[in-house]
């Protein structure tokens, strides 16, 4: 099928990647004429593993293209997917102007006699896609055809080709067969569980489904606290739970908290939206208290181990929000990097991916910036792990303590294991574990 892709990020970029790979001619459309440049030039302005590969592949067999003009990826297409951003407002709720004018575009360059699905792939607050079809309605200019469809995205970055390729659920939601059947063709080859819904709960599914990953993250980050108080261990309690088949072990990783640029901004939203409709969900204003003091009591153990932070060297391990990308948007460990900064602490950090970013978004100024994770351990008074890269438990821990000016480890993430740290002659805090 001939698809088009508006928006070509973290979710378009891969989705477009994956719907070429299964055979679909797939147009990515961006605004971003420096990101379409790159892209036609082989360049891929993401880190996401297995997708440079894909893209390349797909785009030398011809089954995928970029462009900047929303004409021509409407013009050629049967099906029309918008992934551009939502972002928060101040006060939690969606912002809503980007997907606005999107609908505005694709509103202006439909034509007479052309019939088009318009999916909403961006994560939006239930009833965007009957605001999305008035929108694109009124500003059509002939009479053009067209239905709108909500088709939520839960792909994870780090595992976003996986994620897609075999997915665990497609959910569908839209309120016309012709539409339905056409999105149901784009997803057979992916031979996956299909469930079909109306627009507007395929659009609550996904803001429930994050705000339900979110809050068993505070759920188990609660616990920890309760394992500190009482000399248990949170991940025994942790694998104790999760073998309970209708608990399950993902998502009970205890840590620093979750970040991102879905789940904090998910929730903030889910919250927003249930105001608004009457039915304040307040149990997810606890899930965001206890995700923001999780950070705020690892920063208070720091300070009770090294007492006075200013001047003190601190290396940290790990910018981005997450393993295995190069995304730092809403990442703890970044504000971690800046609560440090902020005391007066003279901070390293070293991440395989995120620095780029990092600095391209002015997001650790005042920090300094190692190329191995040696490096910016050299001289430290304390290492702090906030991100949890494999390549960080290959490194050697009697070399990591010749290097250390203290060795004094605190690790966000249980990481490594205490036994083994504390043994190498480390003073290791974890989170939930003594
Ligand atoms: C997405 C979503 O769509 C969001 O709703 C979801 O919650 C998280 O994932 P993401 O792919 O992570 O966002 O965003 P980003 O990587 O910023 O990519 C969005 C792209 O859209 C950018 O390349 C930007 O240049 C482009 N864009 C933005 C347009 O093409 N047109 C616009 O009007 C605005
Ligand atoms: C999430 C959802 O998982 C995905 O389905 C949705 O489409 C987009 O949002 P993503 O934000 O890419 O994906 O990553 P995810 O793996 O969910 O991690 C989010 C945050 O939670 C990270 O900061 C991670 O470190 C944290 N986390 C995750 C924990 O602290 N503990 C866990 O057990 C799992």
């Amino acid at each position: 099928m001939k698809l088009c892709i508006i928006g070509s990020g973290y979710v378009g970029l891969v989705s477009g990647a994956c719907f070429a790979e299964v055979g679909h001619h797939v147009i990515c459309v961006d605004n971003n004429e420096k990101k379409v440049a790159q892209l036609l030039n082989g360049e891929v302005p993401i880190y996401e593993p297995g997708l440079e590969e894909l893209l390349h592949r797909n785009v030398a067999a011809g089954r995928l293209s970029f462009t900047t003009s929303t004409e021509e990826g409407v013009d050629k297409s049967d099906v029309v997917f918008i992934a551009v951003p939502t972002p928060p407002q101040p006060d939690g709720s969606v912002d809503l102007s980007y997907i606005e004018k999107v609908a505005r575009e694709i509103s202006a360059v439909l034509k007479p006699g052309q019939y088009r699905v318009i999916v909403d792939k961006s994560t939006v607050p239930v009833k965007t896609g009957e605001k999305v079809a008035d929108t694109i309605r009124r500003y059509n200019k002939g009479s053009a055809e067209f239905d709108v469809v909500s088709n939520p995205e839960f792909l994870r970055e780090g595992c976003a080709v996986p994620d897609l390729m075999k997915p665990d659920r497609i959910v569908i939601g839209g309120n016309s067969e012709r539409a339905v059947a056409l999105m149901q063709k784009i997803y057979e080859p992916f031979m996956a569980p299909v469930l079909v819904t109306d627009i507007n709960s395929a659009e609550l599914i996904k803001h429930a489904a994050n705000s339900f990953l979110a809050l068993k993250i505070s759920y188990i980050n609660a616990v920890a606290r309760i394992c500190e108080a009482s000399g248990a261990d949170v991940e025994k309690v942790a694998d104790g739970i999760g073998m309970d088949k209708r608990i399950g072990r993902n998502f009970l990783n205890a840590g620093i908290g979750y970040g991102g640029s879905c789940f904090p901004k998910d929730i903030a939203a889910f919250i927003a939206i249930s105001e608004d409709l009457g039915v304040p969900f307040t149990l997810l204003k606890e899930v965001e208290k206890i995700n923001l003091t999780q950070r705020e009591r690892f920063i208070a153990k720091i300070r009770e181990t090294l007492w006075v932070l200013k001047d003190k060297k601190i290396a940290i391990w790990g910018l981005t929000f997450k393993p295995d990308t190069d995304d730092v948007r809403s990442s703890v460990a970044v504000q971690i990097v800046q609560d440090l900064v902020a005391e007066g602490a003279d901070v390293v950090t070293y991440d395989p991916k995120g620095a780029d970013k990092a600095i391209e978004f002015q997001l650790i100024q005042g920090a300094r910036i190692a190329q191995s994770p040696l490096e910016a351990a050299k001289g430290a008074e304390a290492l702090i792990i906030a991100t949890e890269w494999n390549e960080f438990t290959k490194v050697d821990l009697s070399e990591l303590k010749k290097a250390m000016h203290t060795p004094v480890i605190f690790d966000g993430r249980n990481l490594l294991d205490p036994e083994t740290v504390r043994s190498a002659g480390f003073a290791y805090t974890s989170v939930g574990r003594n």
